[in-house]
């Protein structure tokens, strides 16, 4: 399922555009003649313009713009995405997005109807500091309103089918969905990354662009129609609109061809959360004011409350803590004392592996603070030999590297060759975690450098 909605739009008449040159001086920039260009349109409620500019981003000027165009119904449900919401694979939380504030429903499985709970948010929620940011002052665009709803009674790894809105708004197209393995059954086949964000399926341009976002979510795309996967785990770093509201529905619409049909789970990274004065542990600007509040509202994990967002859910035969690396780790903070607890409670009988996820990582080749807090390792570290976590998965760098057993930066196993040539890390005999970094969603990806540091 793939959702194209190409608009050809002809430039009017020849303009000419001049631009004040840094002495004054008026330069003639560009003459347009006549061309089309496409774009990939898609609805997001509010009336668009297409503007065409010269002189490059040092001297921008107008030289022809479109008149408004208005979508026929901005009321019209869309972006559903779907969530677990315990460990048991019978109830899935629905999201959607419509400009409608009424409540919505969803009809599910055999019959069932459900209302909508509906929230918003607006620029009051956000970050306030003392420079203009994104999210509070420059960034606005009206997310309109976000549905939500719980589906229930449903069998765990069954294939259900759903759609959603109202007679007065419109209905979304009905969808199938499998839901994931209840926790404690055998297997498992789930996708992880962190760092995806969204590209345009056009030659326009915005801020943050990860190229590879679009291959890799068509990729995904393949192997969910084929009933290849159970879920995804999309580990911080989700839509890097930072700020510049919009780009949140950009990048729910670009998710929408497999969150609409697996559980996308979520963790919350630095661009949606960090900020400075704000709670989080890093105080740079990299959320543009967002602080998590649309975050959380798109993606409602089930965490213990609003800006806690930690949880933990079983999925087959694995356990996932999942963390938040931009909230407060240190020991006998709130978060520590969770993620102890949670850890030292799984019943291994029940979920014999242990994943341990968020988004900043422990170890990368590309050191540095940026990259790896070494007082996060620290102090979290011990927990997760503590605990004997197999995998621990993070994001925050933009490539994929996997370490050996590792604890306090040495390797204290390596892993063995199987008869296909595949490294198997043999936990029988444990003696640490394996680490992955796993930001490889979309961007172009980081440099090693040369000489690796041991
Ligand atoms: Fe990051």
């Amino acid at each position: 399922m793939r959702f194209f909605h190409l608009l050809s739009y002809v430039f009017p008449l020849p303009r000419l555009c001049t631009a004040l040159t840094a002495g004054g001086g008026r330069n003639l920039i560009f003459s347009l003649l006549s061309s089309v260009l496409t774009f990939h349109v898609i609805n997001i409620r509010t009336d668009i313009e297409f503007v065409f500019f010269g002189g490059g981003f040092d001297t921008p000027c107008v030289l022809a713009r479109s008149h408004r165009i208005n979508f026929v119904n901005p009321k019209k449900p869309l972006y559903g995405h779907i969530s677990s919401i315990d460990s048991t694979g019978t109830s899935m939380r629905l999201t959607w997005v419509s400009g409608d504030l009424e409540p919505q429903q969803v009809q599910y499985g055999d019959g069932n109807t459900l209302p909508s709970q509906v929230t918003t948010f607006t620029q009051d929620h956000m970050c306030s500091s003392s420079s203009p940011s994104p999210a509070k002052d420059f960034g606005w665009h009206d997310p309109g309103y976000i549905h939500s709803a719980v589906m229930t009674g449903l069998e765990p790894s069954s294939t259900f089918s759903y759609k959603y809105g109202s007679d007065s708004a419109g209905w979304s197209e009905q969808i199938q969905f499998r839901t994931p393995p209840a926790g404690g059954s055998d297997e498992l086949r789930f996708i992880a990354y962190g760092d995806m964000g969204k590209a345009p399926r056009d030659a326009s341009t915005e801020h943050f662009i990860p190229p590879g976002s679009l291959s890799v979510i068509d990729a995904i795309a393949d192997e969910v129609d084929f009933n290849k996967v159970d879920s995804i785990f999309h580990i911080g770093d989700i839509s890097y609109a930072t700020g510049f509201y919009v780009e949140w529905d950009f990048f729910l619409q670009q998710i929408s061809s497999v969150a609409s049909r697996v559980s996308y789970m979520t963790a919350i990274g630095n661009h949606e959360r960090d900020y400075e004065d704000s709670g989080s542990i890093y105080t740079f600007t990299d959320s543009g004011g967002e602080c998590g509040i649309p975050y959380e509202t798109y993606f409602p994990m089930p965490t213990l409350e609003k800006d806690k967002p930690w949880y933990s859910i079983e999925q087959g035969s694995v356990h996932f803590t999942v963390i938040s690396t931009g909230h407060n780790w240190t020991q006998n903070s709130e978060q520590y004392e969770w993620m102890k607890n949670d850890m030292a409670l799984v019943d291994r009988s029940k979920t014999p592996w242990l994943v341990f996820t968020g988004h900043r990582p422990m170890y990368s080749s590309g050191e540095g603070y940026l990259n790896v807090d070494d007082q996060f390792t620290k102090e979290v570290e011990p927990l997760l030999l503590e605990n004997k976590v197999d995998l621990v998965l993070f994001g925050h760098v933009h490539n994929y590297e996997r370490s050996c057993s590792v604890f306090q930066k040495e390797c204290k196993a390596f892993p063995k060759k199987d008869e296909s040539g595949i490294d198997v890390y043999d936990h029988s005999n444990y003696s640490a975690p394996m680490h992955a970094i796993i930001g490889m969603g979309g961007f172009s990806f980081d440099k090693f450098p040369y000489q690796v540091s041991t």
